[in-house]
C-alpha cells in the first residue's frame, strides 16, 4: 500500500505538470478524490489493516491526500490565470479602450449657495445652527409675537400637523430658531440658521410649497440699526458683487420693530448708482430694484418672551431667501426645477 501511495503521488505530479486546462485538473480530482477515487478507496480500505499498519499507512495516506488536494488547487489557480492572460491578449478584446465612466453626483445648487453663505458668516464670527422642520406653534408664531388673528397663521398658508393654533406646524420660516437660540444661549448671540421651510403656496412657477431661507440673529448690548445696515451691505456685496447696493423700505413683521424690506440693485440688468435700469428688464420691471428679504430690530417683546432683558440687550434679525439668492446667482427665473430632481437641470451647476 505504501508503494501504491508513492506511485499515486508521482502520477498526480506528472499529470498536473502537463495538464493544459481546468477540465483536465477537474478530471484528475474526480479520479483521485472523487467518491470512487483512488485515494478515497485506499483510505476506505485502511480498516482491513492491522492497527500498526493502519497507523503508519494511514498517516502517509492522509499526507498524500493533502498533497494532492493542494496540488490540484495550485494547478487550478495557475491555469485560471493563464486562461485570463490569454483572453486578455486575444484579438477580440482591446484592453486599451477607456473604461466605463462612473457618474458622480454633485451638490444641489441651493446647497452650494448655502455653503458659500455659511462660510461668509463663519468668517464674520457667526455660529451656524439648525432647527426642527416640524415646529411648535409657539415657536413658529406665538413667541415671535404673531397675534392670534395674524393672516400667516391661516390654514390656507400654513401646513398644520395637529389642529389649527395649537400643536405643530411645518415651520413657515426659519425665524422660530431666533426664539430657540435666545432660549438656550445668553448674549452675545450671533447665529445664522440655514434651512428648509414650507408654506401652502403653489400658485405659479415662481412659488413652491417648500423653499430655503437663512435666518440671521445678533443680540448684544448696544446693537443698533446701523449694525444691521452694515451687515446687509457686506452680505449683498459678497453675494452679488462690489457694485451691488442695498435699499431698505419700511415694512412690518410682528417680531421686529422697526422692520424693513431689503431690496438690492437689479442683478439682471445690472442697475447701480452709476447705471440706470433697463426699461424692459423682466426681473426689476425697470425699477432697478429687486425685493429679496426682510430684516429689522428684534422686537423687545420677543426678547422678553425668550428670556432676554430688552432694557439691557438689543438685537437685529434678517431672513435671507436662499432659494431666491440661488436663482438670482444662476439667473433662473422659476423655482419648480429645483425640486424635480431632473439630472439634466442639475448637471448645469
Ligand atoms: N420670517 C420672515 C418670512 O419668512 C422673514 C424675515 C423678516 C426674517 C424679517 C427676519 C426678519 O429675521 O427680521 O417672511
Amino acid at each position: 500500500m505504501l508503494e501504491k501511495l508513492t506511485e499515486l503521488k508521482q502520477q498526480i505530479e506528472t499529470a498536473l505538470s502537463t495538464a493544459a486546462d481546468i477540465a483536465e485538473v477537474d478530471a484528475l480530482r474526480v479520479k483521485m478524490l472523487g467518491r470512487k477515487g483512488e485515494i478515497t478507496l485506499l483510505l476506505k480500505n485502511l480498516g482491513s489493516l492491522s492497527p500498526d499498519e493502519r497507523k503508519t499507512i494511514g498517516q502517509k495516506a492522509n499526507a498524500v491526500r493533502d498533497f494532492v488536494t493542494q496540488s490540484l488547487e495550485t494547478a487550478r489557480i495557475r491555469l485560471e490565470a493563464e486562461h485570463l492572460n490569454q483572453s486578455l491578449l486575444s484579438e477580440d478584446m482591446d484592453i486599451t479602450l477607456p473604461g466605463k465612466r462612473r457618474k458622480l453626483g454633485r451638490l444641489h445648487p441651493v446647497t452650494t449657495i448655502t455653503n458659500e453663505l455659511e462660510s461668509l458668516f463663519v468668517s464674520l464670527g457667526f455660529d451656524i445652527v439648525e432647527g426642527p422642520l416640524i415646529e411648535t406653534v409657539r415657536h413658529n408664531f406665538d413667541a415671535l409675537n404673531h397675534p392670534h388673528n395674524h393672516p400667516s397663521r391661516d390654514e390656507a398658508d400654513t401646513f398644520y400637523i395637529a389642529g389649527a393654533n395649537d400643536g405643530y406646524v411645518l415651520r413657515t420660516h426659519t425665524s422660530p430658531m431666533q426664539v430657540r437660540t435666545m432660549e438656550s444661549r445668553t448674549p452675545p448671540i450671533r447665529v445664522v440658521v440655514p434651512g428648509m421651510v414650507a408654506r401652502n403656496d403653489d400658485i405659479d412657477a415662481t412659488h413652491t410649497p417648500v423653499f430655503h431661507q437663512m435666518e440671521g440673529l445678533v443680540v448684544d448690548k448696544g446693537i443698533t440699526f446701523s449694525d444691521l445696515r452694515g451687515m446687509l451691505d457686506i452680505i449683498v456685496r459678497y453675494t452679488f458683487g462690489e457694485e451691488a447696493s442695498v435699499r431698505l423700505r419700511p415694512s412690518h413683521f410682528p417680531f421686529t420693530e422697526p422692520s424693513a424690506e431689503v431690496d438690492i440693485s437689479c442683478y439682471a440688468c445690472g442697475a447701480s448708482a452709476k447705471k440706470p435700469a433697463r426699461e424692459d428688464c423682466a426681473t426689476c420691471k425697470g425699477t432697478g430694484w429687486v425685493e429679496l428679504w426682510g430684516c429689522g430690530m428684534v422686537h423687545p417683546e420677543v426678547l422678553r418672551m425668550s428670556g432676554i432683558d430688552p432694557t439691557i440687550y438689543s438685537g437685529y434679525a434678517f431672513g435671507l431667501g436662499t432659494l431666491r439668492i440661488t436663482s438670482a446667482h444662476y439667473g433662473i427665473p422659476i423655482l419648480k426645477p429645483y425640486f424635480e430632481n431632473d439630472v439634466q437641470f442639475l448637471n448645469q451647476f
